[in-house]
Formats: structure tokens, C-alpha cells, sequence
């Protein structure tokens, strides 16, 4: 069985990467689909993050990573996948992905939703905590793969250079 693991990935987190980590050893196959979303104003294009993910990916070899547009059930699909591949974290996740989940049977009643309970270490962790702490100057060595970390450190190096200069 094919499992899409659809999201933002804004940027990829240990969360994420824990995640699919499991979901490769279940499935036959992961694709790691990264939504291009012209509603979100990301912190990295959809390209980098791509790059972020297939890095970080690389030693698993039933993992694919992949950018998709509209509705994921039909990406799911397109990709003759069987399973969309969610985490939950904490209960405030739940409600959100249930009425998603829903939702996705009644476009697509063979495609299944199927969540795994995030690793307890990083139940705690998103994306937009991860930016919010870089934003302020903090530490994210434990919140993100190594090479993230660094695009994300760089990147607000960049952006407040660029204030000293104006
Ligand atoms: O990482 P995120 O932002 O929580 O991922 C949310 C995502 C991309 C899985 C969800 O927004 C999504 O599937 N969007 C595509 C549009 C869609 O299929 N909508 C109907 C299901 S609610």
C-alpha cells in the first residue's frame, strides 16, 4: 500500500521526519507531498523546502518527496495511494484532522486517513514554533534536522542584515 503524506513542511521538523521514519516502515511506499499553497505567505519556497525534505529523506529508500496542488485525495489518486498520512500530536490536533479526515472520505470514500500518534519527544513541536523561536534569536538544534536548522539560522542572519542596511 502507497501512503501520501500530505502537508506544509514549512519548514520539515524531527516531528515530521519521526513520522516518516514509522510510516516507511509500514508502507510499501511514502510520498511526502508538500502542498503549494498560493493562500500561505512560507518561510521557504516550495522548491527549498523539497530540497529540505529529500535531504533529510535520503537514507529511506521507499520514501519519495513531491509538490501538489488542490485536492489531496486527488493527488492521493493520481499517486494510487491508498492511505493519507497524518500525525497527531495533542488533542487540539484531533478535532482538525477528524473533520479533515471526514471531509477527504466523502471526496474519495477508498482513500483512507490513517494517524500515528506522535513520538512523545516532540508532541509539543510545529513548524510555526520552530520560526517563532529562530525569529527571536533561540536555539532549534533539537527541533529540526541539522541541515534545516541551517537554512533557518541563515535566514534570519539574511533578514537582519538586510535591516542594518536600510
Ligand atoms: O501541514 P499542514 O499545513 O497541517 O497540512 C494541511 C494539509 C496540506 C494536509 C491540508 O490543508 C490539505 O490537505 N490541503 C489541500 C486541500 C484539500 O484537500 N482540502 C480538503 C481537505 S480538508
Amino acid at each position: 500500500m502507497i501512503a501520501v503524506y500530505p502537508g506544509s513542511f514549512d519548514p520539515i521538523t524531527l516531528g515530521h521526519l519521526d513520522l516518516i521514519q514509522r510510516g516507511s516502515i509500514l508502507f510499501e511506499k511514502v510520498i511526502v507531498a508538500v502542498l503549494r499553497n498560493p493562500n500561505k505567505q512560507p518561510l521557504f519556497a516550495v522548491e527549498k523546502r523539497l530540497e529540505q525534505i529529500k535531504e533529510t529523506t535520503k537514507h529511506l529508500k521507499n520514501v519519495e518527496v513531491d509538490s501538489f496542488s488542490g485536492l489531496t485525495v486527488e493527488y492521493a489518486k493520481i499517486r494510487q495511494a491508498g492511505v493519507l498520512l497524518r500525525g497527531l500530536r495533542v488533542l487540539s490536533d484531533f478535532e482538525q484532522e477528524l473533520q479533515m479526515a471526514h471531509t477527504n472520505k466523502t471526496l474519495a470514500a477508498e482513500v483512507e486517513t490513517v494517524f500515528l500518534a506522535t513520538a512523545t519527544e516532540h508532541c509539543f513541536l510545529s513548524s510555526s514554533m520552530v520560526k517563532e523561536i529562530a525569529r527571536f534569536g533561540g536555539n532549534i538544534d533539537h527541533l529540526v534536522p541539522q541541515s534545516v536548522a541551517r537554512d533557518i539560522y541563515l535566514y534570519y542572519q539574511e533578514k537582519s542584515d538586510q535591516k542594518r542596511v536600510n
